[in-house]
């Protein structure tokens, strides 16, 4: 059966979903696309006319959701309505890991697919296809599966006419924030999973409107799970090479940005992803990081799990490392001192802070004693008081430090002893040193943790720098 594709609902309306709709509502004119949330204040972020609060800044959404909202692609909290239309469902619900219970701390919380999959397996009609587009555990479509097939069950045994049928497709996505919309329309690959050749080819014609069918895969449902998962551990695992080998530079006198120029020129290797920095952040990375530990472990491949814990082990000992080196830097201690904090976001052009290195450094700083001065050009105040004001913070002593909210360069650097470049925005790339020397403190420190500074004329105004991966 040919199963033509008129009605596509999409489960979750966070970072995953509201672009990828978005994008195929471009593509597709025909398709009618409703993507529903149970958070209200999302939905309304989605609906507002004014573009600058939609709740993801991505380069290049705006202009599609001018040309397409309200036409082909609605935002709303009716959940049954469009499941119950719906010919397709995708489910881009959150998988954060689970912070209780069996696998606390490396398992993924299914609580949320569960919920979906149950509504599916309610409110839906007829023959529906089932898209996971969450990042998810292997296996996870098992899970849906099963919730799904209770309701194929119940059909084929009551005689109640509803004709209830579901196939599952797994499609992960491969968007990077801040290039997610270029990454949608422009992917290196689409890798759809699945069993049943007529749905696979209904999801394929989809992406067909604007995407060659050589660059679209088909797999078994457990291959696409997979991949996906060791497609970002693969990522995860680059980052934290070039960031243990930030570290010898800097005892050795090699220069780090020169070691991944000669590395990445190897065509076997390639140059991307070799960037050294304060470590990854991120929604997927550390996360897939830990499916996968966990996984291995589920199956008693201890060796291997141990392998891939060691690159989550690495970057979080890159991340300490870089409050250690400020505070030996700054005679030992931070108390009574000001450090301006340049990016807060776990990498440029995002708001997203999920997982940012400059959360856990922040912390640490502030418990040496220090005042934070932190600047963003996208992270809201409130987004870094969630991220920071913990209990420990907040009941802290009067010798532990505090921050605050500042909405400039300027304003970082003022009468501050320190400042710390941890996002790469373009903004950082060109500072305006005798600006910045007259404001800061004396002796005043740079610390470039991105190596995007332009540092040469810094020293000139008196400043002093360290940078990642370099012998100072
Ligand atoms: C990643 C994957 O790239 C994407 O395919 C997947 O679907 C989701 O996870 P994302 O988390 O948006 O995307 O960001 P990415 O650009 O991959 O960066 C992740 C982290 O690694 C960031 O903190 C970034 O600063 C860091 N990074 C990246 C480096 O430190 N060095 C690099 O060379 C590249
Ligand atoms: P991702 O990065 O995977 O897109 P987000 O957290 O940004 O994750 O978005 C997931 C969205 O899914 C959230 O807005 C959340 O409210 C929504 N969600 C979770 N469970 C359900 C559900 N059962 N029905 C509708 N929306 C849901």
């Amino acid at each position: 059966m040919n199963k033509e594709i008129k009605k596509i609902c999409c489960i979750g309306a966070g970072y995953v979903g509201g672009p990828t709709m978005a994008v195929i509502a471009d593509k597709c004119h025909d398709i009618i696309i409703n993507v529903v949330d149970l958070n209200e204040s999302r939905i309304a972020d989605w609906n507002n006319d004014d573009l600058s609060k939609l709740p993801v800044f991505e380069p290049g959404l705006k202009e599609i959701i001018k040309r397409r909202r309200g036409i082909n692609l609605f935002f709303s909290t009716q959940i049954e309505k469009n499941i119950a239309s719906a010919d397709m469902i995708f489910i881009s619900v959150n998988t954060p890991i689970k912070q209780s219970g069996v696998g606390a701390g490396k398992a993924s919380d299914l609580k949320w697919i569960e919920s979906s999959a149950r509504q599916i397996s309610k409110f839906a009609k007829g023959f529906t296809i089932v898209v996971e587009k969450s990042t998810l555990p292997v296996k996870t479509a098992n899970t849906i599966k099963k919730i799904l097939e209770v309701s194929n069950f119940h059909n084929e045994s009551t005689d109640e006419g509803n004709n209830k049928h579901f196939e599952v497709l797994s499609n992960p996505e491969f968007l990077s924030e801040g290039n997610a919309i270029n990454d949608l329309e422009n992917p290196d690959r689409v890798l759809i999973g699945g069993e049943d050749e007529d749905s696979i080819n209904a999801l394929k014609r989809i992406y067909l409107n604007w995407i060659d069918e050589s660059q679209i895969i088909s797999t078994n449902l457990w291959s696409s799970e997979l991949s996906k998962l060791t497609a970002n551990a693969f990522l995860a695992q680059r980052i934290s090479s070039i960031n243990s080998i930030s570290a010898l530079c800097e005892k050795t006198g090699a220069d780090v940005k020169e070691v991944a120029l000669a590395v990445g020129m190897d065509s076997r290797i390639g140059n991307k992803f070799l960037n050294v920095g304060p470590g990854f952040g991120g929604s997927c990375f550390k996360k897939d990081l830990l499916n996968l530990i966990y996984i291995c472990d589920y199956y008693g491949l201890k060796s291997v799990s141990s392998y891939w814990q060691k690159v989550i082990d690495i970057n979080n000992w890159q991340r300490n490392r870089i409050s250690r080196i400020v505070v030996e830097k700054l005679f030992g201690t931070l108390s009574g001192k000001s450090i301006g904090i340049l990016g807060f976001a776990f990498k440029a052009n995002t708001n997203d802070t999920r997982e940012s290195p400059a959360i856990e450094i922040c912390k640490d700083l502030i418990e040496e004693g220090v005042k934070l001065q932190i600047y963003d050009p996208k992270v809201s105040f409130e987004n870094i008081e969630i991220d920071l004001n913990n209990d420990k913070i907040k009941n802290s002593s009067d010798s532990l430090g505090g921050w605050c909210y500042v909405n400039s360069i300027e304003d970082a650097a003022n009468n501050a002893d320190a400042l710390i470049v941890l996002t790469e925005w373009m903004e950082f790339k060109t500072l305006d040193w005798m600006r910045i020397s007259k404001l800061m403190r004396s002796p005043s420190w740079f610390f470039d943790t991105r190596l995007i500074t332009d540092t040469e004329q810094a020293s000139k105004y008196g400043i002093n720098i360290w940078k990642i991966g370099k012998d100072f």
